[in-house]
């Protein structure tokens, strides 16, 4: 019988095959509806959401449909699983009717039990802990700027340094870690002590065996000198908004603006994985910076989440 492949977190595919899905990436990106390339042919995929989402939702949406196949939202409140019908019922029903299922969920274990019961892919469209796809298309993004060959490629990432700044504890932070070792980056998280990077994510890095490696710090000015890339999130993540108040406080002296940026390289990059709060932790003039590729990043989840799903039924 086929092994059944799920994309979960970042490690999930080696070095080798994140650059395959950057090739695939960027033949798709340059013919969007390759008539060679119809991996999903005649497959229905489920998007199954317990959490808002502009980018993650239609780009998955129309990426199933360019790649031959039917993607059928699912929204959790119409479903028997929000009145109680167990996640393990839930994923072996659906593995019945569909190809394949994208969720973005709460908590990192729903989506882990979604594919550990069902028999068919699973990708993680976000969760609490991790968000891979949206680090895969970031490190995509990074390597169509800085390649030096004719594919972007993970050796266009080696050793450049990349600046996390803001909440070090959240799913961006995390996958930023575990994305940026496996990549062989150089990763600084910076932000207040009471938001840094999480025991569990440690621990998580410390067992894969990776190339890159991380650090965190509080302080702004070491951590933006000589950075390629400063990269910043929102500072109340969904699920977090009970937290705002202290969360605004706490992170305020992170707001990526122009003094901190101006700390990094002259041709640094500004990178976030939007939704934006301007103002918050980024100030209206940096978006806006020549440098800032923020709409490049929410074009590409499109052209490497296609990757990433052909990859999975390969
Ligand atoms: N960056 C991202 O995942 O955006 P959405 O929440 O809009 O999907
Ligand atoms: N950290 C944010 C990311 C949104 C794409 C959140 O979880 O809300």
């Amino acid at each position: 019988m086929k092994n059944i492949r799920h994309f979960l977190k970042e490690t999930d595919f080696s070095k080798e095959e994140v650059d395959h899905i950057f090739s695939l990436a960027d033949t798709l990106k340059k013919n969007r509806a390759n008539p060679q390339i119809r991996s999903l042919n005649n497959q229905s995929w489920g998007l199954l959401f317990f959490k808002n989402s502009t980018r993650t939702r239609i780009s998955f949406d129309v990426g199933v449909n360019e790649l031959g196949g039917h993607g059928i939202y699912l929204d959790q409140k119409s479903l028997q699983i929000s009145r109680g019908e167990s996640v393990a019922d839930t994923a072996k029903v659906v593995s019945r009717y569909l190809h394949g299922l994208v969720i973005r969920a709460f908590e990192h274990s729903l989506v882990e039990e979604f594919a550990a019961e069902g028999s068919i892919p699973v990708i993680n469209a976000l969760t609490d802990f991790l968000h891979p796809c949206q680090i895969y298309t970031d490190a995509f993004t990074l390597a169509e700027n800085w390649k030096s060959g004719e594919v972007p490629c993970l050796e266009d990432l080696k050793g450049k340094k990349l600046v996390f700044m803001g909440d070090c504890d959240s799913n961006m932070a995390n996958s930023w870690i575990l994305g940026g070792c496996l990549f062989g980056m150089e990763v600084v998280m910076c932000g207040p002590k009471e938001f840094q990077p999480g025991e569990e994510i440690k621990k998580l890095v410390e067992s894969s065996n990776l190339d890159g490696s991380y650090t965190f710090t509080t302080d702004v000015k070491s951590a933006c000198c000589e950075a390629d890339v400063i990269y910043t999130d929102v500072w109340v993540s969904m699920g977090d908004e009970s937290e705002a108040a202290k969360r605004k406080e706490l992170l305020s002296p992170y707001q990526v603006n122009l003094n901190a940026f101006k700390m990094a390289k002259g041709d640094a990059l500004f990178m976030h994985c939007l939704p934006a709060h301007e103002g918050e932790e980024v100030s209206a003039d940096v978006l806006a910076l020549p440098n800032s590729i923020i709409f490049d990043q929410a074009e590409n989840r499109l052209h490497v989440q296609k990757a990433i799903m052909a990859k999975l039924v390969e």
